[in-house]
């Protein structure tokens, strides 16, 4: 359905009917996923003029040019990068879409078992956790359920990286307008169903590391002034680990 609202054509029928559903009710999410996207490709864009080598997107979605890897090696030729999802529709996508060149891979994995993808980073030595790595996760958390310890999953993370790395968060917000919350809830009990936290919640994800100007804000405002508001309202923020 997100490759659907980019305007990809990687869809099915499923995905272009909910998608169309959302659409009616809300127009501007398709704006939004654009404004999201954007941020994200912000996000890689600093972390490899900071110097970043290594890009670890979690949650990576249907590939959509530009991706992380594209980006990040206009800055950085060497640049590694590792796309990580749960959902074998996406990881057939990554391997059909993505010509993978050198040091691009792209790995099966479920955020909520973080322990199992560092395990297979390792063992396939994708990452190199002595050097600093970018860690995306844009619009992934609010899948991830209170009772699910999404701030526990950050920490194995966390953990693991060294001093310079940074973390990209993309998290809808409990700020959005009660009518687009009322259509999220239709999501409860589906595998598609949201958790969206507030800005405190969501800042909260980024302990231990510190947290960039402006903060965790709409991603709009990562992005230029003057961008038009969305009823949905999707929270961005950057750290950098100390
Ligand atoms: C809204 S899309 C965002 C895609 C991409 N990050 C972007 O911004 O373009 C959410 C993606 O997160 C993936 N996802 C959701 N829960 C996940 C989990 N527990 N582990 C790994 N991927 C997950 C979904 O399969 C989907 O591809």
């Amino acid at each position: 359905m997100y490759d659907y609202l980019l305007g990809g054509k990687d869809n099915l029928e499923i995905d272009r009917d909910m998608g169309d559903r959302m659409l009616s009710r809300a127009p501007e999410i398709k704006t939004l996923a654009w404004f999201t996207r954007s941020f994200m490709l912000k996000a890689v864009e600093m972390a490899a003029e900071a110097g970043i080598r290594q890009f670890l997107d979690l949650g990576s979605g249907i590939p959509n040019s530009p991706n992380v890897h594209e980006v990040a090696r206009e800055i950085e030729p060497s640049a590694r990068v590792v796309y990580v999802d749960y959902d074998p529709v996406v990881r057939a996508h990554c391997d059909a879409l993505l010509a993978k060149p050198r040091g691009v891979t792209a790995l099966l994995g479920d955020v909520r078992r973080p322990l199992d993808i560092l395990d297979q980073l390792k063992s396939q030595r994708l990452m190199d956790f002595g050097e600093p790595v970018a860690v995306t996760l844009v619009s992934v958390l609010h899948y991830v359920m209170d009772d699910e310890h999404p701030a526990e999953i950050i920490a194995a993370f966390r953990d693991q990286l060294a001093p310079g790395s940074y973390l990209a968060i993309t998290h809808g917000s409990s700020d959005s307008a009660p009518e687009i919350l009322q259509v999220l809830a239709g999501t409860h009990d589906t595998s598609a169903q949201v958790s969206f936290r507030s800005a405190a919640q969501t800042e909260a994800f980024f302990a231990g590391f510190e947290l960039l100007e402006p903060g965790v804000v709409p991603v709009q405002q990562w992005l230029r002034p003057g961008l038009p508001e969305t009823r949905m309202v999707m929270l961005g923020g950057i750290g950098r680990k100390p």
